[in-house]
């Protein structure tokens, strides 16, 4: 066995996929997580999928004390933190709970990593810190907008308490990973993307409304500048997303870095139109979505999509799974959820 890597928030909906693809790739794997957005059935899940008992331990990575027994427990050079808060209007109507969750983890992992003297660590960032790009596709050269959300702030200062932190730590690696729109879910149906709630994100509401729970789709505008008149994004399959962690930790392990601390794009590429996704949706699983057009949504932005040379370079990461088996997955996830 390779190495072995801590994933906090490895229990929700990519840290399980990841999970499953680092111990695919030969890694041990060591969960960390308060199930605070999640619960056992991420971890039994990648289980299940790899017939591996992974170690789980139940923590708050806020909590300091508790969570420095992970690091005298376990023997593990690299971690992988996605143990955050990510849902944007919450972070807008109560942004101390993510300034307070998204900053303190984050800094006790880089705190305990420093203590216990362990060394790469992969933070998973977002392409909410281009906001509206002048320039598209967004390379990882292109400017950082300002953020228009908590979250989104938490993930542009997590980022640079990151590049702060290699640059004055001199065992510290980092690698930030910019994700565009992860969707779909793990081909055995065993994991995926479990929203609490009224679902915020397009798929996991077109996969609700598909199931019955959900009455009817709104579709956030179809007055904007693009084709179709709706948002484009560039949504990436979440086993290809989970794949791209592994190389990263890969990279620094091997000492392959360019610079000790390195942002990619983790996208496929390609801006699709909320229109598209639907009518997509609607073909591949053979089925007919109730949806109708809505105003648009505060704060969206109209179109991104990732220029992903640098990852493909790089990282030797590509983007493989199709669209349409991505949305296949989605809907299998669904129904195995639903017990359809
Ligand atoms: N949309 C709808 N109807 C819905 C939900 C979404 O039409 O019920 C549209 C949105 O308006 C948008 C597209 O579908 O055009 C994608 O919306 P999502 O909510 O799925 O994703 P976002 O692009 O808004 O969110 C992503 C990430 C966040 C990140 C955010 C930054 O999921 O982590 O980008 O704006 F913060």
């Amino acid at each position: 066995m390779k190495q072995t890597v801590l994933v906090s928030g490895g229990a929700g909906y990519i840290g399980s996929h990841t999970a499953v693809e680092l111990i695919n790739a030969g890694f041990g794997v060591v969960i960390a997580d308060n199930l605070s957005n999640s619960d056992m059935s991420g971890v039994e899940g990648v289980r299940k999928i790899t017939g591996v008992d992974v170690p789980f331990v139940n923590v708050d990575c806020c909590d300091k004390e508790a969570f420095s027994k992970v690091f005298e427990q376990y023997d593990f050079d690299s971690v992988i933190h996605f143990a955050a808060y990510k849902a944007v209007g919450e972070s807008v109507a109560d942004p101390m709970k993510y300034y307070r969750n998204n900053l303190l983890s984050f800094m006790n992992v880089i705190d305990l990593m420093r203590e216990y003297g362990r060394h790469n660590i992969v933070f998973s960032s977002s392409a909410t810190v281009y906001g509206e790009a002048d320039q598209l596709p967004v390379t990882e050269q292109t400017p950082r907008k300002p953020a228009t959300s908590a979250y989104g702030n938490t993930k542009q200062m997590c980022e640079d308490i990151l590049r702060d932190s290699v640059a004055a730590y001199e065992a510290l690696n980092g690698i930030a990973l910019r994700y565009f729109n992860p969707i779909g879910a793990h081909p055995s149906a065993l994991i995926g993307e479990l929203p609490r709630g009224v679902p915020q994100n397009l798929v996991p509401f077109i996969t609700q409304t598909a199931a019955g729970v959900r009455e009817c789709l709104s579709i956030f505008g179809d007055d904007y500048p693009t084709p179709d008149g709706s948002c484009l994004r560039d949504y990436i399959d979440v086993v290809d997303l989970a794949k791209a962690h592994v190389v990263a930790i890969a990279r620094m392990i091997d000492g392959k870095s360019k610079t000790r601390y390195e942002i990619f794009n983790v996208g496929t590429g390609n801006g699709t139109s909320v229109f598209e996704l639907v009518r997509g949706f609607e073909r591949v699983n053979n089925l007919k979505l109730n949806y109708k057009v809505a105003p648009r949504r505060p704060g969206d932005v109209v179109a991104i999509w990732a220029d992903t040379a640098l990852a493909n370079e790089e990282l030797g990461w590509k983007a493989e799974r199709s669209l349409d088996d991505t949305l296949a997955s989605a809907w299998a996830w669904e129904k195995h959820v639903r017990g359809l």
